[in-house]
């Protein structure tokens, strides 16, 4: 019986591995011009580290984590996301003691038992950034319009960035309060989710996305307007410098975010069209984090993006990403000596750098032809006993189907020369 690939996973295939290099390696540019440095961690960390860090009231602790005991008897977690991991990352390591902010992103594929649509995996893939050690809202500032040049870098227009404050710990208590009292008396029209939810973390009812519940929260009182003065000042200072810097935004006063971590600066990239998953970019400050996870008071802000989402988006507009190399020349050969001079030049071109083929299938000639066509060769040169002999062969341009007769020994030189 054949054996499927399990729900929610994909195959990434080698036409699409290009496009995820393209927004892999144009991410890693952008990240070193600003000064971040690349961190790797485990797919897998301790439970506890998710149940404290992303929130034991989230979707995520509660409904997704792929959980599993190891032979020892540990309760081990597919990471779901990156951030709790680059803050024990932080602490592990006593980055603290090193100059902050400390800068670090990641490219990591993440684990979520949701229910699978476009746009939503169980495995997907994360491109992500977290500083460390700075509670300044030009931090804030900083990675917002960081953000917003990659996009415009990979001709990405669309996106709308949308934006929130959802404050601190002191000024969410009191909120807490009045949202509750808005909701007492609306309890039984809410979801079953927004029932618990109601109980244990009533911020979280403004996001949910049945539609009875969206209409509910529609004039429920909203954080925004409820920030304790310092985090009402930080929040006008983020905005302020994105105006500076000439980021378009919108303030969404209903994004609280479906992590727990979050105080302050919220923010999403958004498109629309790419299936109901159209938030491409998520994050936020979490300045509780560190302590909440056993380190020092240090505060700290990131984000990631799905790079499926990001994929879809750049679809969506259109963009053309780059496509599979192609050799610049395939060797052709006819009999022993030709195949061994074909395979000498072929293996000195490649030492170069530079992408050439050969067929090592013994095929005939003319299926060596039709190969080189399939691999979409700029050139052919065909090798037989009669070319080494007369140390001349024929170069086949095979888009205009040109040819040109050049000495073989001449071969390395042209290329290398770009004189073909
Ligand atoms: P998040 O909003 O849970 O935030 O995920 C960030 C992005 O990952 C989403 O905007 C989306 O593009 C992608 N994503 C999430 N779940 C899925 C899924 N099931 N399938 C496909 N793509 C998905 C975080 O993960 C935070 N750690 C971001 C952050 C970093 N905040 C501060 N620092």
């Amino acid at each position: 019986m054949r054996i499927s690939i399990p729900k929610g996973t994909k195959d990434i295939l080698p036409d699409e591995i290009v496009k995820y290099r393209y927004i892999e390696n144009k991410f890693a540019d952008i990240m070193q011009n600003y000064g971040y440095e690349q961190i790797r961690f485990p797919v897998f960390e301790s439970t506890e580290l998710f149940k404290r860090g992303v929130g034991d009231t989230t979707d995520i602790v509660q409904k997704e984590m792929y959980t599993f005991f190891d032979k020892s008897g540990r309760s081990l977690t597919l990471r779901p996301e990156g951030t709790a991991s680059v803050v024990r990352s932080y602490i592990e390591n006593g980055m603290s003691s090193n100059t902050q902010p400390i800068k670090l992103f990641y490219n990591i594929t993440a684990y979520r038992y949701e229910n699978v649509q476009k746009g939503r995996y169980r495995e997907f893939n994360q491109l992500g950034a977290e500083v460390i050690g700075s509670d300044s809202a030009n931090t804030d500032v900083e990675i917002i319009a960081m953000l917003n040049m990659f996009f415009k870098k990979i001709g990405l227009n669309d996106l709308m960035l949308n934006i929130n404050s959802i404050g601190c710990k002191q000024c969410r208590k009191e909120y807490n309060e009045k949202l509750k009292l808005y909701y007492s008396d609306k309890i039984s029209g809410m979801c079953e989710d927004c029932k618990e939810r109601y109980q244990r973390n009533p911020m979280r009812l403004l996001d949910c996305k049945n539609a009875e519940c969206a209409k509910l929260s529609e004039d429920a009182p909203k954080l925004l307007d409820n920030l304790c003065p310092s985090c009402d000042e930080h929040f006008k200072k983020v905005i302020k410098g994105l105006e500076e810097m000439g980021v378009q935004y919108v303030i969404n006063k209903k994004i609280v975010r479906g992590l727990d971590y979050y105080e302050r600066t919220v923010f999403e990239f958004v498109m629309n069209g790419i299936g109901a998953q159209d938030t491409v970019c998520g994050g936020g400050r979490y300045d509780g984090l560190v302590v909440e996870l056993g380190g020092s008071d240090a505060p700290g802000i990131g984000f990631a993006m799905g790079v499926e989402r990001l994929l879809s988006s750049i679809e969506k507009e259109g963009i053309v990403l780059p496509e599979k190399a192609r050799p610049l020349i395939f060797f052709a050969y006819m009999g022993e000596k030709g195949y061994l001079k074909a395979r000498e030049l072929v293996n000195e071109l490649r030492s170069k750098g530079i992408y050439c083929e050969i067929d090592v299938c013994e095929r005939s000639l003319k299926a060596q032809l039709k190969f080189a066509d399939k691999k979409n060769a700029k050139y052919c040169i065909v090798l037989g006993d009669n070319e080494i002999d007369t140390n001349k062969a024929i170069i086949k341009n095979m888009l205009d189907q040109e040819s040109k007769e050049v000495s073989i020994d001449s071969i390395i030189n042209r290329i290398i020369e770009n004189k073909i």
